[in-house]
C-alpha cells in the first residue's frame, strides 16, 4: 500500500503508465544507455482527497545545472508573467520595503519585472543554469531547493516576504510539509503565499493526461489545496483559474484566520465535490480516456505511414514523454520533434529517442502533417507557423481526441 506524502492515508491508484524515462532527460545519442527510469503511477488519497504519483524521483535527477525548460520561451507566458508581476506589485507589494520571493524562479521571467519596478526580491531556483540566466539580466537568485531549511536562512538574512510566489513548481515538491513549515518561517505576518499549477479539473475534463510526468508530483484541486494549507495553519483566501498550461488554478494562500477568504474558495470546492472529482470512479475514466487517445493515435501514424506521408512532431514538450512513451511511438511512426529550446535540438526525446531538429528547419521542407505536442501554445504556434498550412500541412491534435485540423 501507498501512503499519501501529506496525511498519510491509503493512496488508491487510478493509472499506471509502467517504467517512464524521466520526461526533461533530452541525452545526445551516445549517453541514451544511463538514462534513468521509473514506474509512472498515479492515485487519489482517500483520506485529504491529494491526487498524487506514486513513486518519488530523486530531485537532483530532475532539477539540476542542464535543466532544459525556459520559461521565456513563450511569448504567451512572458506576458502572464508581467501581467502577474505587476498583480502583485500593486496589490500586495504596495508597503515601504516590500520583499518577493519566488520558488522556482527559472530563467527570471517574472521576477524580471519586480526587479525593474525597484522592488526587494530574491529567487530560488536549484537549476544552476536557468539561475545563470536570471542572474544575467540582473535578477538576484539563490541555487537552491527551496525547502524548511532554506527558508529559515532566507528570512533571517532578508527579513521575512510579504509575497512568496511560485508557477507550475510546487507541484513538483514531494516534500510539501517542508514547503510550508519554510513558507511559516518565511512570510510575514499579513503575506500571502501564491501558487499556480495545473488543475485537475481540467486534466479530468480534456483529457490532458500527459500532464501527469515525473515532475507533476502532485496534481491540485482547490478541495485538496485547501486541505494541506490548514494541516500546516492556513487558509486558502482565494482561487482563480487561469487559462495557461491548459487550465491551471491561482491559489492564494495566508496565515490561519489573516484573511477572510473569498467566494470564489468554497464555489469551488462545491463544484468539485459535484463533479465528484475525487472519486475513484470519475478518475478511472481519465484512465479510459487515455487508453482510447494513444490507441487511436499510433493507428493515426501508422496509416500516415502506410500512405508515404511525411509527419513529425512540434514541441519537444516534457508531456510527450509520457504519450510517446505509453504509447510505444518511435523514430519509425515519427521520424522528428521539431523545437524551438537550444538544449533540447540535436538531442534524442527521452525513452522514444526520436531526434530533435530546430523549429527554424521546420519548413525545410514542411512535413505533410505536424503531431502538436506543445497544445498548450496552440494560438502562438498556429500563428508563427502559418506557411506550413499554406501549403496544405495539417496539424495533428491528440487532446481532448484524435483529430487531423
Ligand atoms: N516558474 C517557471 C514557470 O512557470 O515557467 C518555471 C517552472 S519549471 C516547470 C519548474 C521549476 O521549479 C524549475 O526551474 C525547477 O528547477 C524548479 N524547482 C524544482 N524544485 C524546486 C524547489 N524545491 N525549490 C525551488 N525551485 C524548484
Ligand atoms: P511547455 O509545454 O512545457 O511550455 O514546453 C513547450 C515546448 O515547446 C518547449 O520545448 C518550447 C517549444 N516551443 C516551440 O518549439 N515553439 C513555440 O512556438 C513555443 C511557444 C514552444
Ligand atoms: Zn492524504
Amino acid at each position: 500500500m501507498t501512503r499519501c506524502r501529506i496525511c498519510g492515508g491509503q493512496v488508491r491508484k487510478f493509472f499506471d503508465f509502467g517504467r517512464q524515462p524521466l520526461s526533461d532527460d533530452f541525452r545526445a545519442e551516445e549517453d541514451v544507455a544511463g538514462a534513468f527510469y521509473f514506474q509512472l503511477a498515479v492515485g487519489v488519497c482517500a483520506s485529504c482527497t491529494m491526487v498524487q504519483l506514486l513513486e518519488e524521483v530523486p530531485r537532483e535527477r530532475m532539477f539540476n545545472y542542464d535543466y532544459p525548460y525556459h520559461s521565456s520561451g513563450s511569448q504567451r507566458m512572458r506576458e502572464h508573467f508581467a501581467q502577474t508581476a505587476r498583480d502583485l506589485l500593486a496589490t500586495e507589494l504596495t508597503g515601504p520595503d516590500p520583499f518577493c520571493v519566488e520558488i522556482g524562479s527559472n530563467d527570471g521571467v517574472m521576477l524580471g519585472v519586480v526587479k525593474d519596478a525597484g522592488v526587494r526580491h530574491l529567487g530560488v531556483e536549484p537549476s544552476g543554469g536557468v539561475a545563470e540566466l536570471a542572474r544575467k539580466d540582473g535578477v538576484r537568485v539563490r541555487t537552491d531547493f527551496f525547502e524548511e531549511s532554506t527558508a529559515a536562512q532566507i528570512a533571517a538574512e532578508e527579513g521575512h516576504a510579504d509575497v512568496i510566489y511560485a508557477a507550475n513548481t510546487i507541484c513538483h515538491i514531494p516534500y510539501l510539509d517542508s514547503v510550508f513549515r519554510g513558507v511559516d518561517a518565511l512570510l510575514a505576518p499579513g503575506g500571502v503565499f501564491v501558487f499556480e499549477d495545473p488543475y485537475l479539473g481540467d486534466i479530468v475534463e480534456r483529457h490532458t493526461f500527459d500532464q501527469i510526468y515525473d515532475e507533476h508530483f502532485y496534481l491540485f484541486t482547490a478541495t485538496s489545496v485547501r486541505e494541506v494549507a490548514r494541516r500546516f495553519g492556513f487558509d486558502l483566501v482565494d482561487v482563480r483559474r487561469l487559462p495557461v498550461h491548459g487550465g491551471e488554478v491561482r491559489y492564494t494562500i495566508a496565515r490561519a484566520g489573516a484573511r477572510t477568504p473569498s467566494p470564489a474558495v468554497e464555489r469551488l470546492v462545491a463544484e468539485e465535490s459535484e463533479r465528484r472529482l475525487h472519486d475513484l470512479e470519475t478518475l478511472e475514466g481519465l484512465g479510459a480516456g487515455i487508453d482510447r487517445i494513444c490507441e487511436d493515435l499510433v493507428k493515426l501514424l501508422r496509416d500516415l505511414r502506410d500512405q508515404g506521408a511525411r509527419v513529425a512532431g512540434y514541441g519537444a514538450t516534457a508531456k510527450s514523454a509520457t504519450v510517446l512513451n505509453y504509447a510505444g511511438i518511435g523514430p519509425d511512426l515519427l521520424p522528428c520533434v521539431y523545437d524551438t529550446t537550444p538544449a533540447k535540438i540535436g538531442r534524442l526525446m527521452p525513452g522514444s529517442h526520436i531526434p530533435i531538429r530546430s523549429a527554424a528547419e521546420f519548413g525545410r521542407p514542411y512535413p505533410d502533417y505536424a503531431v502538436l505536442f506543445a497544445w498548450n501554445h496552440t494560438d502562438e504556434i498556429l500563428a508563427r507557423e502559418t506557411g506550413f498550412t499554406e501549403q496544405g500541412g495539417r496539424w495533428i491534435v491528440y487532446v481532448p481526441s484524435v483529430r487531423v485540423l
